[in-house]
C-alpha cells in the first residue's frame, strides 16, 4: 500500500492531563495525522470542549469509550456521541449481540457516525483472555487470541459495525476473512511502537504490538499511536520516522 493522502492514516490518542495540552496537540498536529481520539480519562475531563476544534482543523473525531453496557445504555450513549459529531465511536464486542445491535441503532441518528467494535484489548495476552475466562464453546476449536478476535469480529459484524479496533497482528486474518463481505470493515490499529522500542523493549502496558509500516503493510486502515509522540522528549523525531516509514512503502 502506499499512502497518497497528505495526512497520514494516524488517530494521535489525545491521552493527556488537560484542556490546553490537548489543545496544543491537536493544532500542532492537525496538518499531519488523519484524526485525534479522545478517550476515557480526557473525556471526563473536557466532556464536549474539544470536539470543535479537532473538526474546525480538519480532523476525523474519533471518541473512544469502550461502551461495555446493558443494550438500553449503550443506545443512549452511542446516540449521544453521534448527536455530538463523534465520526468514530467504540463498543466492547464483548457487551454481546443485543449491546451492540443497539449501539450501531443508537449511532444511526448521525450517517457519518461510525461504531467500531473493540475485539481483545491490545494490552491483553494469551494469560490475560485466560484470566477473563474467555473459552471457545466448542472444546474443539482454538482459544487462541487471534481465534477470539475473529469469532468477536464476526459476531460484531452481523449486528452491523462498521469496523473493528484490533492488534494489526490480526489485521491481515481479519481482511481475509471479510473479503467478500459487500462493505470492508475498517480497521484501525493501536499497539503502534517504533522498531527503537521494539529493540529497547518500552512497549509498557502493550502486547501485540507493530510498528507503523507493518501495520499498514498488515492491512490496518488507520492506527492509532499515543505515548510513543506525546511522552517523547522529541516528538519530532519520532514524527519523522513514523513519516518516513510510511510515505516509503
Ligand atoms: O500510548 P499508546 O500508543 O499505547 O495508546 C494507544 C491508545 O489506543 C490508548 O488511547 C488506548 O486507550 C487505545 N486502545 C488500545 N487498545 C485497544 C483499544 C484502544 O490501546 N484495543
Amino acid at each position: 500500500m502506499s499512502i497518497k493522502s497528505p495526512k497520514l492514516p494516524v488517530f494521535l490518542a489525545l491521552d493527556v492531563k488537560d484542556l490546553n495540552t490537548a489543545k496544543n496537540l491537536i493544532t500542532q498536529y492537525a496538518h499531519e495525522f488523519a484524526g485525534f481520539k479522545i478517550g476515557f480519562g480526557l473525556y471526563l475531563k473536557t466532556h464536549t470542549q474539544l470536539f470543535s476544534q479537532i473538526k474546525n482543523e480538519g480532523g476525523l473525531l474519533f471518541v473512544d469509550l469502550k461502551i461495555h453496557d446493558i443494550p438500553n445504555t449503550c443506545f443512549d450513549a452511542a446516540r449521544t456521541l453521534a448527536i455530538q459529531g463523534a465520526d468514530f465511536i467504540t463498543v466492547h464486542a464483548l457487551s454481546g449481540r443485543s449491546s451492540i445491535q443497539a449501539a450501531v441503532q443508537g449511532a444511526a441518528i448521525n450517517p457519518n457516525t461510525r461504531v467500531l467494535a473493540v475485539t481483545v484489548l491490545t494490552s491483553h495476552n494469551q494469560q490475560d483472555i485466560q484470566d477473563v475466562g474467555l473459552m471457545m464453546t466448542n472444546p474443539n476449536q482454538a482459544n487462541s487470541i487471534s481465534a477470539h478476535v475473529c469469532n468477536l469480529a464476526h459476531m460484531a459484524m452481523n449486528e452491523g459495525v462498521h469496523g473493528f479496533i484490533c492488534s494489526a497482528q490480526e489485521a491481515p486474518m481479519l481482511n481475509q476473512a471479510f473479503l467478500k463481505t459487500p462493505k470492508k470493515p475498517v480497521l484501525i490499529c493501536p499497539g503502534i511502537r517504533l522498531l527503537s522500542h521494539h529493540k529497547n523493549n518500552i512497549t509498557e502496558d502493550q502486547r501485540r504490538i507493530m510498528t507503523p509500516a507493518q501495520a499498514i503493510a498488515a492491512g490496518a486502515d488507520y492506527l492509532v499511536i499515543g505515548r510513543p509522540i506525546i511522552d517523547s522528549p522529541v516528538p519530532q523525531e519520532v514524527l519523522a520516522e513514523i513519516k518516513n516509514q510510511l510515505l516509503n512503502m
